[in-house]
């Protein structure tokens, strides 16, 4: 009777074995130790789709309630950022007793931290998340300990909200020394909206990680790990089509390792070379459909066409060219660019060229237009 499949396909369901991001959480653990000075204090990671960006946020936040931190977690899509925050700052605050609060906050949580938090103009909203976050702080600093805030999806966040935001962590954070520590998530398109926004310096200054691809080493390890975990093998042939067929994706390597366990008869006895190649052909039927195609159905017919125009290429696209292709000038193909750009389909690469941001994209458009 097999057991249970370890692996998990699907978006931010930590991993069995989170596999090549140990420097970055080590660089985080050594900055929780360190204090605010440490340039890894507030951090940043930057990938695809599917890269892992979400739960290594979440091996973060484990890693400072493991140190006896609390710990924030949101994400930007939806807005009020701010006074989700604060409500949820208040929150922790109040439930450690009302012994820590100073004057000014308890006076506020006396007015309420109610829904007129929502309506109040920014500016305010900003100032109670400060204040707010300086007496969490203050507290936690006490015992030793502090608040870590993670933020996923900031490149869909309001870019007025993550500068107050970014403007308050600044403040508590950097200025005033607070333990109140932060790590963020985006997609690379972030480049061409957060991080070239003079205003987001924050975000700016935050120490870059870039989520990629995992080494072979990494990919054998996040593989056969789970595997051996449940006391099951795999044929060491079938081991390195695997690790080669997913590319070091996150997601592809979870794809591939759950449906190898899947197509084996009995992981116990050994996964075999067959069995992994029927996993591998199952996943790569799958990845573009899980990855690809929510964004793509979002595209208008003249997006998919620019995209289309680039599987011409094998490499980067010049694009100049694509514009040829298209029978277009090349400022309209650049509107197209930047659109593309945006949704995370498209990435800059270097001067007048792009590539699709996603290593898959390619064949998968490819196949579509067959
Ligand atoms: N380091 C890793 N080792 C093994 N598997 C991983 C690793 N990182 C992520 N995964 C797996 O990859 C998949 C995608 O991870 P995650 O949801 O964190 O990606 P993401 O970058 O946040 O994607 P999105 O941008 O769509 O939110 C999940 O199934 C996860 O378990
Ligand atoms: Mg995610």
């Amino acid at each position: 009777m097999a057991s249970r499949n370890p692996f998990s396909p699907t978006f931010g369901a930590s991993p069995p074995v989170l596999a090549g991001r140990d420097d970055i959480l080590d660089n985080i653990e050594d900055a929780l130790a360190t204090g605010p000075t440490h340039p890894d204090y507030t951090t940043l990671f930057v990938g695809i789709r599917g890269a892992g960006k979400t739960v290594t946020l979440n091996a973060v936040e484990d890693l400072a309630r493991s140190r006896g931190w609390l710990t924030l977690s949101n994400d930007a899509t939806a807005g009020g950022l701010l006074p989700r925050l604060t409500r949820a700052a208040a929150e922790l605050l109040n439930s450690g007793g009302s012994a820590g609060l100073s004057r000014r906050l308890r006076s506020l949580t006396v007015g309420g931290f109610g829904l007129e938090l929502e309506s109040a103009p920014t500016v305010d909203v900003a100032r109670d998340l400060r204040m707010v976050l300086s007496d969490l702080g203050d507290r936690l600093a006490e015992n030793g300990t502090g608040l870590m805030i993670t933020l996923d999806e900031l490149q869909s966040g309001d870019l007025d909200e993550i500068r107050e935001f970014g403007a308050v962590v600044q403040h508590v954070t950097r200025r005033e020394q607070r333990p109140v520590a932060f790590a963020g998530a985006a997609l690379p398109q972030i480049e061409d909206t957060l991080l070239s926004d003079s205003a987001a310096t924050f975000l700016q200054r935050c120490s870059r990680y870039d989520i990629g691809r995992l080494d072979p080493r990494a990919t054998n390890a996040a593989i056969v790990g789970p595997v051996e975990q449940r006391g099951a093998a795999i044929d060491s042939r079938a081991l390195e089509e695997a690790v080669a067929a997913t590319g070091g994706y996150a997601f592809m390597v979870q794809l591939v390792g759950f449906h190898t366990w899947k197509a084996a008869a009995d992981p116990s006895a050994g996964i075999t070379a067959q069995e992994a190649a029927e996993g591998i052909s199952e996943a790569e039927r799958r990845i573009g459909r899980l990855v690809l195609d929510p964004t793509w159905r979002g595209l208008s017919d003249g997006d998919r066409r620019f995209l289309t125009a680039m599987t011409g290429d094998d490499g980067s696209s010049k694009l100049a060219d694509i514009a040829a292709r298209l029978g277009v000038n090349v400022k309209y193909a650049g509107v197209y660019r930047r659109r593309l750009i945006k949704a995370g389909m498209v990435v800059a690469a270097g001067k007048g060229r792009i590539n699709f941001a996603h290593p898959i994209a390619r064949d998968w458009i490819r196949d579509k237009a067959d």
